[in-house]
């Protein structure tokens, strides 16, 4: 039986992983690995828990720090786990921190390394993420695309070897727990009306400075609609440091598990957000998406029509909330829900 060793490490990843975990099921040995990068237990456990994911067999716990301390830290401590284990794959999840440092160690050994969510780019290399994708991509073995749009990328940078097409995970996490999702109480717990509120997430690096996170306040403080904003700890502390605080209309929360965000999307008339993950999660569910940052990587849910990209500018934000994105159809944008058993296939034959 293929042993893989699965890195995880933030809230997204534990998304992406599960419905990998549940296709290697009995087909493989899956390794897990948890960085502890996220480690507040509504950014970690609550996957675990929501999810069925099975405990980690290692927890690196690098806890936060600079990009440096913590890809230091992580290459530092997943090294000895790889020679350990030595594993006939190496899988990795999107673009962060925890995505680079395992690639890193994993190349250096000579453990193979299967990218998940591959070829993607959003053309703009002062994202933190984007530098990681491209690492990633340039030192895996298996590039596991979610997208014809992320296999051209790959193509454009002379990637063509090991590159598979297998669709999004996160659209099998959406098929396979969305169902579930709809048993939560979450909206009922909030006392929010379907329809009558925007669904709102902010965590990205540039977002969470000066001056674009005042800009933010301002623009989301005036709105003439209720926000409800599951606030990331980065951006509490951003706004702590700043003395800056929501106003207006905004509803500022803890950030809640993916049942509960999976449900308060559904019933949100549009979502708001900096999230590479929700853009997508938006489309799955057919919600119009409000992006708050001038790229995305996710292109294909804004050429169809599903989202638009407003920065942190005012008068944008107000006018994509006054007339928010609907494309006449809601097509499969990223695959059928079944990539994580085209995935399990090619680590597991
Ligand atoms: C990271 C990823 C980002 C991903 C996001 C998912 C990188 C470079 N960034 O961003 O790509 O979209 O996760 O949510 O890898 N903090 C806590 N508790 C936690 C975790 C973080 O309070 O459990 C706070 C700390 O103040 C920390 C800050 O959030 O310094 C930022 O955390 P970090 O992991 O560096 O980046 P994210 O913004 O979470
Ligand atoms: N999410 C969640 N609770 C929240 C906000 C987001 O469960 O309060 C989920 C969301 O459904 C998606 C993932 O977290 O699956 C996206 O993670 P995030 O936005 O932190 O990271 P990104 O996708 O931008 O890397």
């Amino acid at each position: 039986m293929a042993k893989v060793v699965s890195v995880v490490g933030n809230r997204p990843q534990y998304v992406k992983a599960a419905p990998l975990a549940l296709a290697l099921a009995g087909r493989a040995e899956v390794v897990g690995v948890d960085t502890g990068q996220h480690y507040d237990p509504e950014l970690s456990q609550v996957f675990y828990d929501e999810l069925g994911i099975a405990p980690p067999a290692h927890r690196l716990e690098v806890g936060s720090g600079s990009h440096a301390e913590m890809t230091a830290r992580i290459l530092e401590r997943i090294g000895p786990v790889l020679e350990a284990e030595r594993p006939d794959w190496c899988v990795v999840y999107g673009d962060t921190n925890s995505t680079l440092a395992a690639v890193l160690a994993a190349a250096k050994l000579g453990v193979p390394i299967a990218h998940v969510e591959a070829g993607l780019r959003s053309f703009d290399r002062s994202m933190p993420e984007e530098l990681n994708r491209v690492v990633a991509d340039r030192v895996s073995d298996l590039l596991l695309c979610p997208s014809d749009e992320a296999v051209a990328n790959l193509a454009a940078e002379g990637i063509a070897d090991g590159v598979a097409m297998v669709g999004d995970v996160m659209a099998d996490a959406a098929r396979l727990f969305g169902p579930i999702a709809e048993r939560s109480t979450a909206l009922a717990d909030l006392g929010l009306e379907p329809g009558g509120y925007a669904l709102c997430t902010i965590h990205r690096e540039a977002n969470t400075r000066p001056p674009a996170l005042g800009r933010l306040v301002d623009a989301l403080s005036g709105l003439d609609v209720d926000v409800l904003l599951p606030l990331h700890p980065r951006t509490r502390a951003a706004l702590e440091r700043a003395g800056l605080a929501f106003g207006g209309r905004v509803r500022v929360t803890e950030p809640v598990g993916y049942l509960a965000f999976t449900a308060l999307l559904r019933g949100a008339s549009m979502l708001m957000t900096d999230s590479g993950g929700a853009q997508k999660e938006a489309w799955f569910h057919h919600v119009p998406c409000i992006t708050l940052r001038e790229r995305t990587e996710w292109v294909e849910t804004v050429r169809a029509g599903g989202n638009v990209l407003v920065g942190d500018d005012a008068a944008a934000i107000r006018a994509a909330v006054e007339s928010p994105p609907r494309p006449a159809a809601w097509p499969p944008l990223y695959g059928d829900g079944h990539a994580a058993e085209r995935i399990a296939a090619l680590l597991a034959p």
